[in-house]
């Protein structure tokens, strides 16, 4: 397994996780497949060139088995703290550690780029998840808020100082 920052001309590959984490996990993400296949092509393909650019300020990192792209997650960094989206492993790939992977890459990159504090939202009862954040070290701060306007599932934030385990 090996995670590493998309390519500039990996919108397409981009496009393709992010649509099979929507349909595969439709609670755990604040977008929906709905509004991700209404995105034109162009779009994706000009959203990869522009993370691959790397201003400092985002990031989006693709595991990979034997080259087959099988999880991701984006990190954006805004004043000082790195908010992690998008964390998703293919079914098939599952509790092999790629979302660790993932996540000590992007905790690595962030780090690197000055970020105190990583913060991110668990839907409520995905504890998969929340156990894999909670053995990173995060843990939750008491906010609360809805996953998408309307919705009655809740999400809850977690976070971590950086350089703290
Ligand atoms: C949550 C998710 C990213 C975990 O990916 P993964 O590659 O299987 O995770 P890892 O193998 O790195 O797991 C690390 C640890 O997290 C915990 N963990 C992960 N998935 C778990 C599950 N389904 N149940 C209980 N614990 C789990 C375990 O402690 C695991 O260590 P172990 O396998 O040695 O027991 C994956 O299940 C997924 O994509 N789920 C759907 C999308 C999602 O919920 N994303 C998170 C949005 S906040």
């Amino acid at each position: 397994m090996d995670v590493k920052p998309i390519g500039a001309d990996e919108g397409l590959i981009y496009r393709d996780l992010r649509l099979r984490a929507l349909a595969d996990s439709p609670d755990a993400f604040g977008d929906t497949l709905e509004h991700a296949l209404g995105t034109p092509r162009e779009t994706w393909i000009e959203r990869a060139r522009e993370i691959a650019a790397d201003g400092g300020h985002e990031q989006l990192f693709i595991a990979r088995d034997n080259g087959i792209p099988c999880g991701t997650t984006y990190v954006r960094m805004a004043s000082g703290v790195a908010h992690i989206y998008a964390m998703w492993v293919d079914p098939a790939f599952r509790r092999r550690g790629i979302a660790s992977g993932l996540l000590a890459t992007a905790t690595a990159w962030a780090e690197n780029r000055g970020a105190t504090l990583l913060e991110l939202w668990v839907t409520a009862g995905n504890d998969g998840a929340a156990r894999l954040y909670e053995r990173a070290g995060f843990q939750l701060t008491g906010r609360q808020d809805a996953l998408r306007p309307g919705s009655k599932l809740k999400i809850h934030e977690m976070a971590r100082q950086c350089g703290r385990r």
